[in-house]
């Protein structure tokens, strides 16, 4: 069968996760639902921080999270603040969010219309632009707690909704701003009984740390939900639960091949199954189109998510039988971001030896490992980074 002849793939190695292909994380999930949802739905205010690595899948989590609280009645509004540096743009974007939070359902989308309408600049087309310029005057309203809690409450009021679910995505930048630790802390003091509040913040674990650097009682307010490698079993259920879906039939052992290597990284399953999708010649996911995925997968890794110059120095002739020996130190072990230098270096040739120590300077210098906390210990500072370097392994292997 040509590749022509293919539906759409339904794999997203660059898009969060469609809520319905959402798999694993039933743990988490059940929490959300029971401490964050149905406390939320019976009228509080409850801060959640969804916590993790770049790629981990924080955001998937977030909109699956979101539509399970549908279920329960809350409205969801999903908010980047990717490019937010202060709170005026951090208020714009929540306005804007609310503003598009109506979706697919015409009678929010209609009530929504009626309450924000002075925002919408032109209709398009496809739904509708906005008038910037006001949108920029008035958003300064939901720059102060009690300005956002009564926008929300407001919100909640008009769409007839149990409570509100709002997430706060890609909190990076502002993290770094005082006023918007305080803010949060504002936000959370200032809810009254009956404020029906699921907050949801989503970014790295520094960057949470950064918002308790700049106020302390930070620290105290969420609730955490930390987003952590999926395991070997939920990453299985992901190629045959995703293939499926397209009436394609999963071998067992091409299955488990796929997930050991996409090492329960949500970024690479998708990579993988991606590229499994397009080689398959027919129906049927067998190893052979497993191997020949995973291959073409670790290439576009290398591609797309290590540095050039990072990327050539990999694959100097010098470097990778040494590389190959990192990653085979600690075979199956989900944390692959260290190494000893010790183990690995009892595990090279002489000649190999000699360039260790040379490698190891060079690849601190592009900032690829920084020294550990522990005594001859290496750390890779990207996590994508140390999974090409195992994805390369195999290639040599083949
Ligand atoms: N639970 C999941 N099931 C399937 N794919 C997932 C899951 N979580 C994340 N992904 C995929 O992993 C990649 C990264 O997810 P994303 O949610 O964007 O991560 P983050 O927000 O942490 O950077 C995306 O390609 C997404 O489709
Ligand atoms: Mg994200």
């Amino acid at each position: 069968m040509a590749a022509l002849e293919k539906g759409n793939s339904p794999f997203y190695p660059n898009h969060p996760v469609p809520p319905e292909f959402f798999v694993g994380r039933s743990e988490e999930i059940e929490r959300v639902r029971e401490r964050g949802i149905r406390q939320v739905a019976n009228g509080k205010m409850v801060p959640f921080y969804i916590q993790g690595e770049y790629g981990i899948g924080k955001t998937s989590f977030a909109k699956a999270a979101q539509q399970l609280g549908e279920a329960y009645g809350l409205h969801p509004i999903y908010c980047s603040v990717g490019g937010a540096r202060d709170l005026s743009d951090f208020s714009a974007a929540v306005l804007q969010a609310a503003l598009r939070s109506g979706g697919l359902n015409t009678t929010k989308e209609e009530a929504l219309r009626n309450w924000l309408g002075k925002y919408i600049g032109r209709q398009e087309l496809f739904g509708f632009s906005l008038n910037m310029e006001v949108l920029r005057q008035d958003a300064p309203q939901l720059s102060n707690p009690f300005g956002l809690l009564g926008f929300i409450e407001e919100n909640r009021r008009r769409l007839n909704a149990t409570g509100v679910f709002l997430v706060v995505d890609e909190i990076n930048g502002i993290a770094d701003s005082p006023e918007f630790a305080h803010f949060i802390k504002g936000l959370v003091d200032s809810a009254e009984a009956g404020q029906s509040l699921l907050l949801a913040l989503c970014g790295t674990e520094d960057r949470r740390r950064r918002m308790i650097q700049n106020h302390q009682p930070v620290d105290r307010i969420f609730d955490i939900v930390e987003i952590a490698p999926m395991s070997q079993k939920d990453s299985e259920r992901f190629f045959e639960v995703t293939f499926s879906s397209v009436n394609m039939e999963t071998r067992k052992d091409a299955v488990s091949f796929m997930a050991y290597w996409a090492a329960g990284f949500p970024k690479i399953m998708q990579l993988v199954g991606d590229e499994a999708f397009w080689t398959a010649s027919s129906n049927v996911v067998d190893l052979d189109v497993a191997v020949q995925a995973v291959n073409r997968a670790a290439n576009e890794v290398g591609a797309q998510y290590v540095d050039q110059q990072v990327y050539r120095a990999l694959r100097s002739a010098d470097y990778r039988s040494i590389l190959k020996k990192i990653a085979a130190h600690d075979g199956i072990s989900p944390d692959i971001m260290s190494f000893r230098k010790a183990d690995v270096a009892g595990a090279l040739t002489e000649s190999e030896r000699k360039k260790f120590n040379n490698f190891l300077q060079k690849m601190k210098r592009l900032n690829v490992l920084r020294s550990g906390d522990v005594q001859g210990e290496y750390r890779f500072n990207q996590r994508m980074v140390a999974l090409y370097i195992r994805l390369q392994t195999l290639q040599e292997g083949s």
